[in-house]
């Protein structure tokens, strides 16, 4: 006989990637407590009934105790985490604090708890400068900036967890997630915002003079750098699959989630200039630190082993999503 569906805890559930997840598991009929202390995240972006919602942190050990006896979750989905690269270089224990340390309170929790099964956002940052792509998950892990480090550590701990009491996790290794829901109700609402596709749309809104290429001297086809854009609501979808990984008694593994496909920073402008119909000013300024010429999946595991393929592969349609919520909800800041 199947096993009951338990609760699900989704840490970082009110955040970008963690609310349009919460979204589908909800819509999937899936019982969802959201843990969120709103630094980043937005209390409009869950649904508006039938998911519980604690504010609070992951590393206040009291409240997570009580979440933990209270709602007794089977599995945890970990998005909670700080996620600036150039701020990470600059801070780097606000990220090892918070996406190191923290995470091993609610780690804590889950074992007292008896919850043995993880979702973890990972990252392709976990790899740093590729040796070769498209990156398959044996590609050696050196990660070369502090964000990268702290995911790439925490990986190390759960398998460690794994060993000792038999956790059993998934890192989701994320490539450059975009786009948003495609009604546009929810999507990407960083504060400060420094990712590519919504900071061309705000320069396409007016919101900011114009876009900063920076680096056109990579050795790209164009010179500029090359990323696998993968859309949000493929990401919820695979955690979806990550769940039935686990649920079906599947053990720890690694899974990156891309589409296969790299896009250039100018072949994504000229995609937004398509689909928004306006012409953005562009200047060019130096290489960012941090940033490797090309970062490229190879999805092949995720298809083998989750049967999950990235849907949407052409980034128009990432940018046609993100530019209804920039011009709709977002910009009347969800309420209009
Ligand atoms: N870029 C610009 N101008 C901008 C913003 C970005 O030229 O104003 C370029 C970047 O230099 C990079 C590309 O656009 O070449 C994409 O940049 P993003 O900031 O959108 O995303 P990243 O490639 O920096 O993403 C990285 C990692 C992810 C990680 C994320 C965290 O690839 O794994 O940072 O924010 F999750």
């Amino acid at each position: 006989m199947a096993e009951a569906k338990g609760t699900l805890l989704v840490t970082g559930g009110a955040g970008y990637i963690g609310s349009h997840t919460v979204a589908r598991l909800h819509e999937g009929g899936e019982r969802v407590v959201v843990l969120d202390n709103l630094v980043f995240g937005h209390r409009e972006a869950l649904p508006a009934a039938g998911v519980t919602f604690v504010q609070g942190d992951m590393a206040d050990a009291g409240l997570v105790e009580r979440v933990f006896a209270e709602h007794k979750p089977e599995a945890v989905l970990h998005f909670a985490a700080f996620a600036y690269v150039g701020e990470s270089v600059t801070d780097p224990l606000k990220y090892y604090r918070n996406n190191l340390a923290a995470p091993l309170v609610l780690l804590e929790a889950m074992q007292r708890h008896g919850c043995r099964r993880f979702i973890f956002s990972s990252t392709c940052a976990t790899y740093g400068d590729p040796v070769r792509v498209p990156m398959n998950e044996e590609h050696p892990q050196a990660p070369v900036n502090p964000y990268g480090a702290s995911k790439w550590m925490l990986e190390r701990v759960l398998k460690d967890c794994d060993a000792a009491w038999g956790l059993k996790s998934v890192f989701l290794r994320y490539f450059n997630a975009s786009g948003c829901d495609p009604e546009g109700r929810i999507g990407e609402d960083h504060d400060p915002e420094t990712h590519l596709i919504p900071r061309i749309l705000m320069a396409a809104k007016g919101e900011i003079e114009g876009l900063t290429i920076f680096g056109d001297d990579y050795p790209t086809p164009d010179g500029t750098c090359v990323r696998d854009y993968i859309h949000v609501c493929d990401l919820a979808s695979a955690h979806e699959k990550a769940l039935a990984h686990l649920r079906g008694g599947g053990g720890t593994t690694a899974v990156n989630l891309g589409t296969g496909r790299g896009f250039s920073v100018k072949e994504i402008l000229r995609a937004a200039e398509q689909v928004t119909g306006v012409s953005i000013p562009v200047t060019y300024g130096p290489r960012r630190a941090g940033d490797p010429a090309e970062l490229v999946c190879d999805p092949a595991k995720a298809k083998a082993l989750l049967d999950w393929e990235a849907g949407h592969k052409d980034p128009r349609s990432h940018i046609e999503s993100a530019w209804r919520w920039m011009t709709g909800p977002r910009g009347g800041r969800y309420g209009a």
